[in-house]
Parts: structure tokens; sequence; C-alpha cells
């Protein structure tokens, strides 16, 4: 249960002195009722927005949201950088929300597909730790027509990137034609895909990611648009980890 005046403050609706003021006009509604009194007690559950509603609309949905995205090229993963960023194509109050949005893990500016955002610390930490294993599938595109080593290269293990001092995991390589190939790495460091293609001697033009675990991008998410992670696809991303 929780106090409705720090839900919706929390949920960006604003400060606890403006939802009281909201309140006021009659404009929250709980099971039909107008609640006037902030200090009223809700549960919290993924059901609240049938029964919640704010102006006429269904209230945010609580923590723990976990929403996946089509990220498109030229938005950025993070606050700090310059550029517009993925938060921005989502609903402004939602900048507002405690605890915060967070993606999981990073995609380059330059970089499109599966984007996860999260206010769930354990479920982030899950889906980017290298000891859950959740694979990380990449589409690239790449300047020069692929050796033939790199699948080996990969595979092996050994790769060190240029100033690290730990090898790469295992990571696994398909090729889909002369300058395309697909790529699954279990770890995220920084710049990680296009690092291994320059250790190969190859340049990434394009990078897409079209999976996470065993979910796959859907078809219907033009990029930019998202939505809420449905529980199947929650559990999807760790089909096959081993945490
Ligand atoms: N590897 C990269 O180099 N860039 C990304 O955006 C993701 C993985």
């Amino acid at each position: 249960m929780a106090r409705l005046d720090r839900l919706l403050a929390n949920l960006g609706y604003g400060s606890r002195k403006e939802v009281q003021a909201l309140a006021r006009t009659g404009a929250i509604v709980f099971d039909g009722q107008a609640i006037k009194d902030t200090g009223y007690k809700v549960p919290i559950s993924a059901e609240l927005p049938q029964r919640l509603t704010i102006g006429g609309a269904p209230v945010d949905p609580p923590a723990p949201l976990t929403l996946l995205m089509h990220k498109p090229l030229g938005v950025v993963c993070s606050h700090r950088e310059p550029g517009r960023s993925v938060y921005e194509l989502l609903p402004r109050r939602w900048r507002a929300r405690m605890p915060a949005l967070s993606t999981v893990g990073r995609l380059d500016l330059d970089t499109s597909g599966l984007l996860l955002i999260t206010d769930d610390g354990p479920f982030l930490h899950r889906v980017i730790s290298p000891r859950s294993h959740v694979a990380k599938r990449y589409v690239a595109e790449l300047a020069r027509p692929l050796r033939g080593d790199e699948a080996a290269v990969f595979a092996a293990g050994e790769l060190m990137l240029e100033g690290e001092t730990d090898p790469l995991a295992p990571a696994v390589l398909e090729v889909l034609g002369e300058r395309r190939a697909r790529l699954t790495i279990i770890e995220g460091r920084y710049h990680q895909v296009r690092r291994m293609f320059a250790a190969v001697g190859n340049h990434v033009e394009a990078l897409h990611r079209d999976r996470v675990g065993r979910l796959d991008l859907p078809d219907a998410l033009a990029p930019g648009e998202w939505r809420i992670l449905t529980p199947d696809e929650q559990a999807a991303i760790f089909a096959e980890s081993e945490a």
C-alpha cells in the first residue's frame, strides 16, 4: 500500500503539494470515487492503472516497470551525453519517476535495435552481468569483406581489446554475407562489437541489435517505438542463461 500523494509524486505527477491541489479538484479517482484526501492508501500492483485514473486517464504503471524499445539511430542512451536521448521518446512526466528509469546497458548513438529500459535494479544487473550469460545478438554491416578467420578468433575466448587486460569471453560469429555478419556476445564492454571487428582489421559501418536472450525485437515495433515488456518476454530474456 502507498499513500496517494507519495505514489503520484514518485510517478512524476508533481510535488506532493501539487498532487494535493489536483486531488481537491476531484481529478483523482480510485475505484470510481474521487479521492480528495491524498493520505489515502492504495494497493500497488500492475493492475493499478485499471483502478486509479488521473483526469480521466489511467495512472502510469507503477514500479517495477520495464520497457522494450526499438532504439532508433541518432539518439543516445545517457542523460549526460549531449544530444537527444532515448528518454525523450518516453512521456515527459517519466523523467521525474522515482525510482528512475535507466537503460539496460547502452547502445551507441549510431546503433539501432532492441533496448530495454527499467527501474528494476536487480533485473538490470541480471541482464548485464556476464555471469548471467544473457546473449546479446547484433547484425553488423562491415566496411571490408570478412577474412574468414573471424569466427575462430572470436570463439577462442582469447581476444584482447586494445587498452584492456582481460580477454573477451568467447563469442559466436555467423557470416551472413561478404560484408555482413551476426555476432552474439555475453559481455557488454564499451563499444565492444565495433572494437572486436576493429581487432580483426575491419570496420563496422552499421550496427543493429536484434535479440537479447531469446527475446527478439518484434517486427511490429518501428524505430522509436516502445511498449511495456510482458512477463513472458521478460522470461524469454533468461530462457537460456545460467543465472
Ligand atoms: N557494441 C558496440 O560497439 N556498440 C553498441 O552499440 C553495442 C555493442
